[in-house]
């Protein structure tokens, strides 16, 4: 199994795409470190993962609370020793209804860059160290065409998509040269809580199931392909 022995990280692991991609590595022989807010849920991908036969730690914490990512990080290292595979997945979409920027909260604002910016900026310096120790490591940053694409109402959810971009084209411009690679991956329009909170007029059916994104994740930390670092991928062209 290409997974075998590699230890994985995976935020927002309690449903939706991050709970697929820690099944997915599960199913390719990882053993997987998973976060999220509510514990329940996350519990239950826990045993989901468990009963793959892989083994799993599941943490508890608000990937915006800097005392809940140092212990999130402590407890990985103690139980497995190292992260080989870091994917910052957990994002925040703010305020339902999409709210216009003239109209938009400023502590909602502020939240999202939390959750989406800030967060994958203090876990990948937290983990960055042992990776470059170890001189070998993926870490993949989850984005969305928001990034690119200027919605209305998607104001500080596309700001933060631009600027976890930019922060992975700086992060592999640092690491080229190392073993680690960095990549952004948008993983297209999927049939999430999160989508039905923004759009909840959508049709299902027109969208993919996170099951299938997942399969792009794997294919991407088990392949490598040294251009793609630093670039922005999205996970319909590097195939399921
Ligand atoms: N769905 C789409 O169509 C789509 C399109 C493009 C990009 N994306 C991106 O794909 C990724 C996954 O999205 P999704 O649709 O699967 O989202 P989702 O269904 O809303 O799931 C989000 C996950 O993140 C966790 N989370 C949220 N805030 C957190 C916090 N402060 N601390 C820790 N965990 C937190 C949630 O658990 P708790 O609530 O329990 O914390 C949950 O496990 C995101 O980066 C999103 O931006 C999604």
């Amino acid at each position: 199994m290409p997974l075998e022995g590699k230890v994985a990280l995976v935020t927002g692991a309690s449903r939706g795409l991050g709970r697929a991609i820690a099944l997915a590595f599960a199913g390719e022989g990882a053993a997987l470190a998973l976060c999220a807010r509510r514990e329940e849920a996350l519990q239950r991908v826990a045993g989901e993962v468990r009963r793959l036969g892989r083994r799993v730690l599941a943490v508890p914490a608000d990937v915006r609370s800097p005392r809940d990512l140092e212990r999130l990080v402590a407890l990985t290292l103690e139980r497995f020793g190292r992260v080989d595979i870091l994917v910052n997945n957990a994002s925040e979409l703010g305020p339902t209804p999409l709210p216009y920027l003239a109209d938009y909260p400023t502590a909602a604002f502020d939240d999202v860059l939390q959750v989406n910016v800030i967060a994958p900026f203090r876990l990948t310096q937290a983990l960055i160290g042992g990776m470059l120790l170890r001189d070998q490591g993926v870490i993949i940053n989850v984005t969305s065409d928001a990034a690119i694409t200027g919605y209305p109402g998607w104001g500080a959810y596309a700001v933060s998509k631009a600027a976890i971009e930019g922060l992975t084209r700086t992060w592999a411009a640092e690491l080229a040269h190392t073993g680690i690679r960095i990549h952004a991956v948008d993983p297209g329009d999927m049939d999430t809580d999160m989508h039905r909170a923004a759009i909840p007029d959508a049709d299902p059916s027109e969208l993919a199931r996170p099951d299938d994104v997942a399969r792009a994740f794997v294919r991407l930390v088990t392949t490598r392909d040294p251009d793609s670092a630093g670039r922005r991928l999205e996970a319909a062209a590097l195939g399921r």
